[in-house]
């Protein structure tokens, strides 16, 4: 059961973080110190979200469950995909200004993504666990 805890408040945390960190990109430009706290606080809400999905696919295994047996699985995996892919094109964005390709839009867009995303999720695991 403490594995359920674990993993629930791994992805709270994730999310606040990603939080604060996209709504420093949006709101505090002018502070010059915005894009390190973007990074930051969105490296640590991603690694986090990262762990509580490792944490229990692994717990599942090991109890040897069954894996995608509900729709906050997939849409799960999902978001451990966006939390991957969104800050490499962040980085990606800063060090390719002049390429053709526009990793800015792209990047805002798969942030955003991954916020409502995580707002489902969060929804349907509290559903899952029976709490909601
Ligand atoms: C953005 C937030 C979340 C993400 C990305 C996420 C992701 C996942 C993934 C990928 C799995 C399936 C692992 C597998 O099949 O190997 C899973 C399982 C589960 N999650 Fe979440 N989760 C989130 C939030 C929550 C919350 C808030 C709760 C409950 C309070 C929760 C409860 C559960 C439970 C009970 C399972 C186990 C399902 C089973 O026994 O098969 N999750 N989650
Ligand atoms: C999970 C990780 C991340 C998420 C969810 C995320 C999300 C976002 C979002 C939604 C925006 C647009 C904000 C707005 O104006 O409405 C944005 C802007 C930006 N992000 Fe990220 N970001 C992440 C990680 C990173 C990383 C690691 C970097 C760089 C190393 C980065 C660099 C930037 C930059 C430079 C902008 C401003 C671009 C612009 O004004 O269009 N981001 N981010």
């Amino acid at each position: 059961m403490s594995f359920y805890y674990i993993h629930s408040a791994l992805m709270f945390i994730g999310f606040i973080f990603i939080i604060i960190g996209v709504f420093s990109a949006r709101f505090l430009k002018k502070m010059r110190w915005w894009l390190k706290l973007h990074k930051t606080m969105n490296i640590i809400g991603a690694l986090s979200t990262i762990i509580g999905i490792a944490l229990m696919t692994s717990y599942i295994s090991y109890t040897g469950s069954k894996h995608f047996n509900h729709i906050h699985s997939y849409l799960g995996f999902f978001v451990g995909f966006l939390s991957v892919i969104t800050p490499l094109i962040g980085f990606v964005q800063l060090k390719a200004l002049k390429s053709k390709i526009k990793f800015r839009p792209i990047h805002r867009f798969l942030g955003r993504l991954l916020i409502i995303s995580m707002i489902f999720n969060i929804l349907l695991g509290l559903r899952f666990a029976g709490i909601i």
